[in-house]
């Protein structure tokens, strides 16, 4: 395959995606995101808005600091003030870079700047010009820009080219562009703006009509060689453009692309999955890539072709984007066959297992839950076999939490201590423990990973309403990692921190079971 030529992947999921409601993320948690991007292969990082508030200012220069190959940048409005702010965050960067945006439609600068087209690329080229003074690498943002006059952007954009900048984005800030639509604005841009064609097209789509995606991409098509985009698609309102569908799309369609990205495709789902930790934002089960359901097949047909030839369902390879398998989920609707042959093909078909008894439990269970995955035939088949108790009862939780509501500035509730007394049967014997952490959960989390002899990392978390009003059922469900090993667990209560530690023991229960089998067979 000939060196395709390269699409430039910048992250905004600490700046657009950080805007989002629910997705405020402290520094060190900032810190933490961007180590991850950094092993993901992103080119750039926005690392935030330095000018809009101290805390973003802190954020913005500790990520520069933290990270080594990507460019990381500040936004900034075209005021001088802006500049500097985001010149200094982004100072002891080894790549530095600043992003500089002023709206462009007639929309926007009559009734939010009330300024005249003149005004707007006269501050525009005042700021880049001002900024090229002490770095080089500038890309500038014309705000609105699918709903901008074309040749008014030719305009602009060939003004700020001349005054210094090397990138230039054209947002559809409100997710308005439809893709041949926006496709046609960038050849038309790059075909007809003086100098065009010595600078880097970026595209920066939000997804209102849930077409940022496709939009991105008919920008590439046309000429574009930066997308903006972020994890997990969060964002302003419906989100952005999301990282891991662009890239994989341009991956496993290379050959209409004929494009390539620096990123390391197997750092798609763990990235996506510390989002998700960090935030507390799920991801849909139904979402392209990084969705619990991407690689899972239900249908008997499915099932079927996936066995004989994977390639008959699925686009792209699970361990591509850093999952660990596909999954064939079982339901009620599978059949004996269908059953037998998961079990074969997990290793799980040896001669101490009962068929008919494993079968009867499958449809049992298969009337108590939807979707049985790998991990559930597992457990049921190590219970069949081993034909012992769950080693662990959940018998009491006792959670504790001053919360500080004075810390305004990072818009959330600063929890300043957190306990949980936990108490829990371990084969029988009643046992207690009192533990600190950084929430109620996390608290419950480290007294039950201590009670248990196997403390655990939380790989997913989340949960949902089960039933309305004030006494309403909640579900939670984790994964965990103990080791090698990971399990899903549920729990079911109307306190959030006991179904926790419901969740939590489920998963413990399920993971022993599993390891003990495992064990006896040698290691499935
Ligand atoms: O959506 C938008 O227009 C933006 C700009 C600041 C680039 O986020
Ligand atoms: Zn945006």
């Amino acid at each position: 395959m000939t060196a395709a030529e390269k699409v430039q992947i910048f992250d905004t999921t600490l700046r657009d995606g950080e805007q989002s409601p629910g997705a405020t993320m402290n520094t060190g948690e900032k810190v933490l995101m961007a180590r991850q991007l950094e092993r993901l292969g992103v080119d750039v990082i926005e690392a935030g808005f330095a000018a809009s508030s101290p805390g973003d200012f802190e954020a913005v220069k500790r990520v520069a600091e933290a990270v080594k190959r990507p460019i990381v940048l500040s936004l900034a409005r075209t005021r001088p003030k802006d500049i500097e702010n985001a010149l200094k965050s982004v100072a002891n960067a080894r790549r530095p870079g600043i992003h500089i945006f002023i709206a462009t439609s007639k929309l926007h600068m009559r009734k939010k700047l009330g300024m005249s087209p003149n005004e707007v690329l006269d501050a525009a080229c005042r700021a880049v010009e001002f900024a090229g003074r002490f770095i080089d690498y500038i890309e500038f943002s014309a705000e609105d820009a699918s709903r901008s006059d074309p040749d008014y952007l030719v305009q602009v954009f060939g003004e700020v080219i001349k005054a210094g900048a090397t990138t230039l984005n054209v947002p559809d800030t409100t997710g308005y562009a439809v893709p041949e639509e926006f496709g046609a604005l960038f050849r038309y841009l790059i075909s007809h703006t003086p100098g065009g064609q010595r600078v880097c097209w970026s595209a920066h789509c939000h997804n209102d009509l849930g077409l940022a995606v496709a939009n991105s991409l008919s920008a590439v098509k046309n000429g574009a060689r930066q997308i903006e985009c972020t994890i997990n698609g969060i964002g302003e309102r419906a989100g952005n453009c999301s990282s891991e569908e662009v890239v994989m799309a341009m991956k496993t369609r290379r050959d209409f692309f004929g494009l390539a990205t620096n990123i390391a495709t197997r750092e798609i789902y763990p990235t996506s999955r510390l989002l998700s930790h960090i935030t507390g934002l799920t991801v849909p089960i139904n979402k392209p890539i990084v969705g619990d359901n991407a690689f899972a097949h239900e249908a008997g047909i499915h099932q079927d072709g996936v066995l004989k030839e994977k390639r008959t369902y699925e686009i792209m390879r699970p361990r591509d984007v850093g999952m660990a398998s596909n999954k064939l989920v079982m339901g009620k609707h599978s059949g004996r066959s269908g059953f037998v042959d998961r079990l074969k093909t997990l290793g799980l078909l040896r001669p101490d297992v009962d068929i008919d008894k494993a079968f009867a439990r499958f449809k049992e269970l298969a009337d108590l839950k939807k979707s049985i995955y790998e991990d559930d035939l597992r457990v049921l088949i190590a219970k069949l076999v081993l034909e012992t108790q769950e080693r662990y009862e959940l018998v009491r939780v006792a959670p504790s939490a001053v919360i500080n509501l004075s810390d305004k500035q990072h818009r959330r509730h600063h929890l300043t201590r957190a306990r949980a007394t936990v108490t829990i049967r371990v084969d029988g014997k009643p046992k207690t423990l009192k533990a600190e952490g950084d929430g109620m959960v996390d608290a419950c989390a480290l007294a039950i990973g201590k009670l248990t002899g196997h403390p655990f990392k939380l790989e997913r978390y989340g949960g949902s309403k089960m039933t309305g009003g004030a006494e309403a059922q909640g579900q939670i469900s984790c994964r965990i990692r103990v080791g090698e090993m990971s399990m899903d667990g549920h729990g079911v209560h109307t306190d959030v921190v006991t179904a926790s530690a419901l969740a939590f023991v489920n998963a413990l229960n399920r993971l022993e079971m599993w390891d003990r089998y495992r064990q006896r067979n040698g290691g499935v």
